[in-house]
C-alpha cells in the first residue's frame, strides 16, 4: 500500500497572490514525514502552485477534469492541461459538483477515464446525504455510487485510482464521521474494489473526508482501510496543515 495520502482541497477559495504566500509559507514549516501531501486548488492557482512548490515534494492536482479531451467545451479545464502544469491528480465526482452541477456518476466515471488517459490520478469521490444514512441505506448507496462511477475503468488503469469516501453530512459541517463509520465505508468499498477489479482494486488508497482536521485525523487515518484524508476546511490555513501532517 503507499504512503498516507493528506489531499487538500482548497474548494473556491484562494487567488493567485493568497496562493502564492501560502506556499511559501507552508514552504517555509513544513517537513514532508510520512504522508504525501497534495493540494487540490482552483486551476487558476495551479501554475503558482507548481512555480512555488517545485522541488518540496508537495503535489498539485484538479478539484475537476473535463471528461472531453479538447475542443468546444468552453470554461472546462482538461486533464492534459491539469497534466501540463504538473499536476498529479485531479478530484472527480466531489458531492458538490454532484449536487449543485448536477454530475451523474456516468458523468464522473467519464471524468475519471479522461484523467488516467492523460497519466492523472482521480480522486473518485463517493458518499451518501443525511436522508441516506437515517435510513440506514449508507453502504449499499455508496458502494452503487462507486460502482457506476468506475464503468469502464479497466483492472490495468485501476493501479493509479484513489477513492475518497466522503459522508455528505460531515462535510463542513463540524459533524465528523467517527473513526469506525469511516472505517466500516472504507471497508466496504474495498471489498468492493477487490469484487470488480481484483488484486489490483484491494491495493487502491481509500481516503476519507468530512470535517478532518488535526485533532482527528491520526485516529481516522489509523483504521486498517483508511490510507488518508480529503481535506476541505482545515486546508485553508497553513497552520492546519501542519497540525495534520505532525499528528500523522
Ligand atoms: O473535499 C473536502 C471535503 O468536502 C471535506 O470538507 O473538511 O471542510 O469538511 P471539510
Amino acid at each position: 500500500m503507499p504512503q498516507t495520502l493528506l489531499a487538500l482541497n482548497w474548494k473556491m477559495n484562494k487567488t493567485p497572490s493568497e496562493a502564492t504566500a501560502w506556499a511559501n509559507d507552508l514552504k517555509a514549516s513544513l517537513q514532508l514525514g510520512e504522508a504525501e501531501v497534495a493540494i487540490m486548488a482552483p486551476a487558476i492557482d495551479l501554475q503558482a502552485l507548481s512555480w512555488f512548490l517545485k522541488d518540496t515534494g508537495v503535489q498539485i492536482g484538479g478539484q475537476d477534469v473535463s471528461q472531453h479531451e479538447s475542443g468546444a467545451y468552453t470554461g472546462e479545464i482538461s486533464a492534459g492541461m491539469l497534466k501540463d502544469v504538473g499536476a498529479k491528480y485531479a478530484v472527480v465526482g466531489h458531492s458538490e459538483r454532484r449536487e449543485y452541477h448536477a454530475e451523474s456518476s456516468q458523468i464522473v466515471a467519464a471524468k475519471a477515464r479522461a484523467a488516467l488517459n492523460a497519466g492523472l490520478i482521480p480522486i473518485i469521490c463517493v458518499g451518501e446525504g443525511l436522508e441516506v444514512r437515517e435510513r440506514g441505506e449508507h453502504v449499499s448507496y455508496t458502494l452503487d455510487q462507486l460502482r457506476d462511477s468506475l464503468a469502464g475503468i479497466t483492472i490495468a488503469s485501476a493501479e493509479q485510482l484513489v477513492i475518497a469516501y466522503e459522508p455528505v453530512w460531515a462535510i463542513g459541517t463540524g459533524k465528523t464521521a467517527t473513526a469506525a463509520d469511516a472505517e466500516e465505508l472504507a471497508a466496504a468499498i474495498r471489498s468492493a474494489l477487490s469484487g470488480l477489479l481484483g488484486e489490483v482494486g484491494a491495493g487502491v488508497q481509500v481516503l476519507y473526508g468530512g470535517s478532518v482536521k488535526g485533532g482527528n485525523i491520526r485516529e481516522i487515518c489509523g483504521q486498517p482501510n483508511v490510507n488518508g484524508a480529503l481535506v476541505g476546511g482545515a486546508s485553508l490555513e497553513v497552520q492546519g496543515v501542519l497540525d495534520m501532517v505532525n499528528a500523522l
